[in-house]
C-alpha cells in the first residue's frame, strides 16, 4: 500500500515571509488530523526559513524547488543541500520541466543531484515528462523511457526506495489542460513496468508516483482514484490553503 503524497509546488509565486505565514497559518488547521496522507510544501528559497518557523510540529514537510550537487565552495547563486539540511527541509523537486526547459538543466546534471540529494538524505522529487509536440508525434513513451533510463543511471534499489517520481505531462503544467485521469494512469503503468525492468518488481510496485499538471479542487479526486496514482504535484493550486485543502482531501478519501 503506497502512501500518497501531494507537493505544494509554489513556483516563483509566494516568496515572501509574511505571504507564507499567512497561506500557512489557514493550511495547518485545516489538515492537522490527515495522517494518511505526505504533505509537502515546496517553497522558494527565501522562505525555507518561515517554513521551518510555522511548521515545526505540524503534519507540512519542508521542501525546497532545486538544490546543487556540491555541498560547498565557488557556486555563486547555487544552494548547497547543507544549507537545505540545516533549516529542515526534507523533501527536494529536482528536475522539473520549468528547470529543464528554462534553464537548460540536463538528465546527466539531474542524476548528479539526485544523487547528492540521496547521500544527505534528502528525498527527491523527480520530475518527468512529455512536451506536446512528442505526445502528438507518438513519442511519449520514449522520452519516459530515455529521461528514467538517464535521470536514475548508476542508482540501486534502495535509493530509489527514497524516491518519489512525479509524472508532469510538460503540456498540462500551468495550461488548465489536465491529463485525462486514463492518460495519466496509462504511462504510470508505463513507469512501472520500465522500473521493473531496470530494477524489479518490489521497486516497481512500491515507488510513490505523483501526477502533476493543472490539478485542481475539481479534477482531484478522479486522478488520485486511479490505482497507479499516488497523489500530485501542485502548482497553482497550491497557492491558496483551501484549494489545496480540497486536494489533501481528495487524496485522503482515494485510500479509504
Ligand atoms: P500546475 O503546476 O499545477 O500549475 O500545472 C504543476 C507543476 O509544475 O508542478
Amino acid at each position: 500500500m503506497r502512501k500518497p503524497i501531494i507537493g505544494g509546488n509554489w513556483k516563483m509565486n509566494r516568496g515572501t515571509p509574511q505571504e507564507a505565514k499567512d497561506m500557512l497559518e489557514r493550511l495547518v488547521p485545516l489538515v492537522k488530523d490527515i495522517d494518511t496522507v505526505d504533505i509537502v510544501i515546496a517553497a522558494p528559497f527565501t522562505v525555507l526559513v518561515t517554513l521551518y518557523d510555522t511548521l515545526s510540529n505540524t503534519n507540512i514537510k519542508i521542501g525546497a524547488q532545486n538544490m546543487y550537487f556540491e555541498e560547498k565552495g565557488a557556486f555563486t547563486g547555487e544552494i548547497s543541500p547543507i544549507f537545505l539540511k540545516d533549516i529542515g527541509v526534507e523533501y527536494v523537486i529536482l528536475g522539473h520541466s520549468e528547470r529543464r526547459d528554462i534553464f537548460k538543466e540536463s538528465d546527466a546534471l539531474i542524476n548528479k543531484k539526485i544523487k547528492k540529494a540521496l547521500a544527505m538524505d534528502l528525498k527527491p522529487i523527480v520530475c518527468i515528462g512529455e512536451h506536446l509536440e512528442e505526445r502528438e508525434a507518438n513519442k511519449t513513451t520514449e522520452i519516459i523511457k530515455y529521461q528514467i533510463n538517464e535521470t536514475f543511471k548508476d542508482l540501486d534499489k534502495d535509493e530509489m526506495s527514497n524516491i518519489i517520481i512525479a509524472y508532469e505531462p510538460i503540456w498540462a503544467i500551468g495550461t488548465g489542460k489536465t491529463a485525462t485521469p486514463e492518460q495519466a494512469e496509462e504511462i504510470h503503468v508505463f513507469i512501472r513496468k520500465l522500473l521493473d525492468q531496470k530494477f524489479d518488481r518490489e521497486t516497481a510496485d512500491s515507488i510513490r508516483i505523483q501526477y502533476g499538471g493543472s490539478i485542481n479542487a475539481k479534477n482531484a479526486e478522479d486522478l488520485f482514484n486511479k490505482e497507479n496514482i499516488d497523489g500530485g504535484l501542485v502548482g497553482g493550486a497550491s497557492l491558496q490553503s483551501d484549494s489545496l485543502f480540497q486536494i489533501i482531501k481528495a487524496a485522503d478519501k482515494s485510500i479509504k
